[in-house]
């Protein structure tokens, strides 16, 4: 397909299950309300959820698109409840997209970033979980620069704790937005070939997305220069059974990734992450590397580009390509706030059926 020509419009997924909260005079929400992460109050991963679970939180994500599409943006759904985003990492996309779906929603949103709280003072993690544990709210989405942050408040706190991002490790929203945006077009998930090209060693959404996508039956193909793919990620071959990410291709080169892909996925080289300069050279970064458009003319027509952002045009993607017509990085943006609604609401709205 070549960069001129449009891409398939997205297609409505199935019904919706969980009906969308905010019908004009709604009581909040409560008990009847499904449980979309039976058995869990936070969401840390989506490698815990089973697919039925992912299933359930895109199709309620579809209701949600329903709510944000009406001319007045606002439900009672989490009226009372108090939501906090938690953020030492800089954000604009999950931050943004988070109070947003919490103010539509109804709830309290109340935003804290290390350099505005007592963090600046060298409050500890531990003393901050337990300060805003005292403060019984009733969600944290947080973002921190270390992989594991989120357990650790989630083992301290009452709360329902989202992780927004941790260190190298998860990015579960992320990947249920990319999920969601991709289903949208395809109507499906399982035997879509997705290739996501780039920074694998250090991306958090990639782990996210590998988990994700091979979860609900996509086969997923992977590449970058070596230095920037994980232990047991070897060019022309298979991840192998008893390894993380068992069954995850990984192509000896971007043309060949992308050949054939329904998706192409580039990723942002995360240098804030690296300990060491793993390439010598952007320009041959991007040379090698890099999405352009006669590149993903190599995919199947109607491929998505796709990018979790924030994007480095002219380094792992083209201008022209971010923002052609195959691109849909704008509608992953749009996407987050029913997606980031539907998981607010599974776990604030949903916690006394879970009972945690
Ligand atoms: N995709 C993503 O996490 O973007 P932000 O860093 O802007 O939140």
């Amino acid at each position: 397909m070549t960069q001129t020509q449009a891409r398939p419009p997205a297609v409505a997924g199935p019904a919706v299950k969980a009906t969308p909260p905010g019908q004009a005079g709604d009581a909040p929400a409560g008990g009847d309300q499904p449980v979309m992460f039976a058995g869990q109050r936070h969401l840390l991963d989506v490698d815990t959820l089973s697919p039925a679970e992912v299933t359930s939180i895109l199709e309620s994500a579809e209701g949600m698109a329903e709510v944000l599409s009406r001319d007045v943006r606002k439900t009672p759904a989490l009226r009372g409840k108090t939501v906090i985003t938690l953020f030492y990492e800089a954000s604009t996309r999950t931050r943004v997209s988070f109070e947003q779906a919490g103010k539509v929603l109804g709830a309290d949103v109340i935003n804290v970033t290390a350099d505005s709280s007592s963090v600046k003072k060298g409050e500890s993690l531990l003393n901050t979980a337990l300060t805003l544990r005292a403060m019984h709210v009733d969600a944290i989405v947080m973002r921190h620069p270390h992989s594991g942050a989120p357990y650790f408040v989630a083992d301290h706190v009452d709360a329902s704790v989202i992780n927004a991002g941790d260190g190298t490790h998860a990015h579960p929203t992320q990947a249920l937005v990319d999920l969601y945006t991709i289903r949208r077009h395809f109507g499906r998930l399982s035997g879509l070939r997705v290739a996501i090209i780039g920074d694998i060693l250090y991306s958090r959404v990639v782990r996210s997305d590998m988990h994700g996508l091979r979860k609900m039956g996509a086969e997923v193909v992977v590449c970058g220069p070596r230095t920037l793919l994980p232990p047991g990620f070897a060019p022309g071959e298979t991840v192998p059974e008893g390894l993380p990410f068992q069954g995850v291709r990984v192509a000896a080169s971007a043309d060949e990734a992308v050949e054939g892909a329904d998706v192409v996925m580039a990723l942002r080289i995360q240098s804030e992450r690296q300990s060491a300069g793993h390439l010598p050279d952007l320009r041959e970064y991007s040379a090698r590397w890099g999405v352009n458009s006669r590149r993903l003319s190599l995919a199947n027509p109607g491929a998505l580009l796709m990018h979790p952002g924030p994007m480095n045009e002219g380094i792992e993607v083209s201008s022209d390509v971010a923002h052609g017509a195959q691109s849909v990085v704008e509608e992953q943006v749009a996407n987050g706030v029913a997606v980031r609604m539907a998981v607010l609401y599974a776990l604030v709205a949903g916690k006394r059926e879970i009972g945690q």
